[in-house]
């Protein structure tokens, strides 16, 4: 029987790897997303039925339980090194001059690839398992983010290596629309947005939460295959295609190229294509192939003789600041806007730039008249990088007291970046909410767009979210540039976006801290909106992810009496209040198990360890009874220990408890 288990565990461990390369690495899906759930669900089940089999490469540990305290500091095997810029043709023909000098005339190859705009990391293997995974960090040593690199599905947890230890080191990056996407979330959650993908791939793989990082949908591209810090394979492109048979993913686009002009040909091409990339790149790495000639070449102090990143120009250029304005969100948060004179960046006329808050005004020393340098990086708004010139007439920007819209109060909250407008029947509040609650990924009202949200609070016919269902066709029609028909099909819309689900509810409710995810969660762990609203913080924070500072948000909604009254109207309106329970718990390595501890354990003390085992889902309780699924004795331990071998119940050190909890058989 447990053969059995043991053997469909195997084969169904190897069918979802096979069918995660072929997603994530290969972008050749053969199933469908809910056929990939169904086989990850059966592993899950059975894995909680016999924890005994589950062992850390099993595809269902990639997101591990507990947040850390911290990151470990780990020395590279050997430096990881940066590179030497070439901004020009002129600068990558004077690298190759170089090179061809010190190789005496011998015939070379460049390989080129791109130069992928994220932040480099080494993992390490043994055995075949992916065993620490290391940030670039100050290139000697860098930080252990072992954890949080085993959610990144391009990340193979394990591998046939041709060695028993084996090193690799590549580029983590965010792709393009992910980031979109988690700024779009992070805006509406009223935190600060990213500046780029580079930054939000570097602050994603240092978080402390591994099932942060797993959300943020990462990538990972591998270019090199080390043994002991040095090439394993003679030549790079020999590495390259080593490494995609390994199963990681190499970036397809490489070319191994017999001269400068070649190279600077393909340099060319590729920059052309620069935005067609799912990623930022910021140029082109060029490698010489051979590793021997490479070992000939050498490093100097900071990035080695042999390779070089051509890198396109910036796409930034200069113009006047004219004026500042203020734009007021759906939080009431007012951003800072700068209003420019036109210039073309990139293929774009950019004639505004977000300022994000206060603070950034008084980085940047920026004030109206001002000539600054703009940059479009990818689809992100375009931002002021720098002042590069005082304007004569300079005038400084202050953020105004009172709400531009509606001359309410701005308030900016101790420890706040933010400014916002605390009155909020605001009406620039009021329609980013209505047209907020009416997008797509929310109650989904298709044809309830801006001009639309503009017209109907702008005449009052909508005054809360709650009012849009209250709408009627005589209302619709009187509005500019509508007849009958598209009234009719609105109100159709209105009518079914009643049946939206709990969690979009919620996130359309707007509560400073609830996006998306969070509304997800909340849902699923309480089922029930009116329990949400009467929770107390100590209940909300039960939710997986909820820490004090959203739970307070959410009390506080819940608390005033303007949302008392929209929850009523909206459940007046038929609005979905309820839905199933879905434990959304992240199911620890020891969920559904029992602990007693007993004993002065070697390194930590009790507390610690209670901690470790519920962090990973189990429970401890005081006495042993048959329940208890194991006891964890230290020195000393005393009548526990000898009730736990009178009932047969496994007797663990601290060590056993940690492989446990690392996932491993005891
Ligand atoms: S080779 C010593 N190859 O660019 C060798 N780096 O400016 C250095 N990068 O720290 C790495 N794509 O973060 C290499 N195809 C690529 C790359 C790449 C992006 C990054 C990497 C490195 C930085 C050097």
């Amino acid at each position: 029987m447990k053969d059995s288990v043991a053997e469909r565990i195997e084969s169904l461990r190897a069918e979802i790897r096979r069918h995660e390369r072929l997603y994530y690495v290969l972008d050749q899906p053969e199933i469908s997303d809910a056929e990939y759930d169904t086989l990850m669900r059966e592993l899950q089940a059975i894995e909680k039925a016999h924890p005994e089999l589950l062992t850390p490469d099993s595809p269902t540990q990639r997101v591990g339980g507990k947040p850390r305290e911290g990151f470990v500091k780990v020395r590279h095997s050997a430096p990881m090194l940066s590179l030497d810029n070439a901004l020009n043709e002129g600068e990558l023909r004077d690298f190759d001059r170089r090179v061809r000098d010190l190789l005496a005339g011998a015939e070379f190859r460049y390989v080129a690839e791109l130069k992928m705009d994220g932040l480099s990391m080494a993992a390490h293997y043994e055995d075949g398992l992916l065993r620490l995974a290391i940030t670039r960090g100050d290139g000697v040593e860098g930080e252990d983010v072992t954890e949080n690199a085993r959610t990144i599905r391009a990340l193979p947890l394990r591998v046939k290596p041709p060695v028993p230890r084996f090193e690799v080191r590549g580029e983590v990056v965010m792709p393009r629309r992910y980031f979109d996407r988690l700024n779009e979330e992070r805006e509406k959650e009223g935190l600060m947005k990213y500046a780029n993908p580079r930054n939000s791939a570097a602050g994603s793989l240092r978080v402390l939460e591994p099932w942060i990082t797993a959300s943020r949908k990462l990538d990972y591209f591998a270019y090199f295959f080390l043994v002991d810090g040095k090439p394993y394979y003679p030549s790079h492109w020999q590495s390259l295609e080593a490494l995609e048979r390994l199963g990681f993913k190499v970036n397809p686009n490489r070319k191994q190229c017999v001269d400068v002009d070649e190279l600077y040909h393909v340099c060319r091409q590729w920059e052309a294509r620069r935005e067609e990339f799912p990623y930022e790149i910021d140029g082109v790495v060029a490698k010489v192939d051979s590793v021997s000639q490479q070992d000939s070449l050498g490093w100097t102090a900071k990035a080695p003789r042999w390779a070089i990143a051509y890198k396109f120009p910036a796409q930034q250029a200069e113009t006047v600041v004219e004026n500042i304005e203020v734009q007021v969100g759906r939080t009431g948060a007012l951003t800072p806007v700068a209003h420019l004179r036109p210039v073309f960046v990139s293929g774009v006329t950019v004639s505004r730039a977000t300022l994000h808050n206060e603070d950034e005004i008084e980085r940047l020393n920026l004030h109206i008249g001002d000539t600054v340098v703009v940059e479009r990086s990818g689809d992100v708004i375009p931002k002021v990088v720098r002042v590069v010139r005082h304007g004569s007439e300079r005038r400084a920007f202050r953020m105004p007291k009172q709400c531009p819209v509606c001359g309410g109060d701005v308030v900016r909250a101790e420890g706040e970046a933010a400014s916002r407008c605390i009155n909020s029947n605001c009406p620039a509040r009021l329609k980013e909410t209505v047209r907020f609650f009416a997008s797509r990924g929310v109650m989904d009202i298709d044809g309830m767009g801006e001009a639309l949200v503009d017209q109907l609070v702008d005449r009052g016919l909508v005054k809360s979210v709650a009012d849009v269902y209250g709408l009627t066709l005589e209302q619709l029609m009187e509005l500019e540039r509508m007849g009958e028909k598209s009234a009719t099909k609105i109100l159709q819309n209105v009518e079914s976006s009643r049946g939206q689900p709990l969690a979009r509810l919620l996130n359309g409710l707007g509560i400073p801290f609830v996006g998306e995810r969070t509304a997800q969660i909340l849902a699923d762990t309480f089922g029930d909106l009116d329990k949400i609203a009467a929770a107390d913080a100590d209940l909300l924070q039960t939710a997986e992810e909820v820490g004090p500072k959203v739970a307070e948000s959410i009390r506080r909604f819940f608390r005033e009496r303007h949302n008392q009254e929209l929850v009523e109207r909206l459940r007046a309106a038929g609005l979905r209040f309820t839905q199933e329970v879905r434990n959304h718990a992240a199911q620890g390595v020891l969920a559904g198990k029992t602990f007693v501890l007993t004993g002065t354990l070697p390194t930590m003390s009790r507390e610690e360890a209670k901690a470790k085992i519920e962090a990973a889902g189990g429970k401890v309780t005081g006495s042993v009874s048959k329940k208890t699924s194991y006891v964890i004795a230290g020195e000393e331990a005393g009548s526990k220990l000898a009730k736990a071998e009178e009932l047969g119940i496994p007797v663990l050190n601290e060590d056993g408890m940690m492989r446990l909890i690392g996932g491993q058989t005891v």
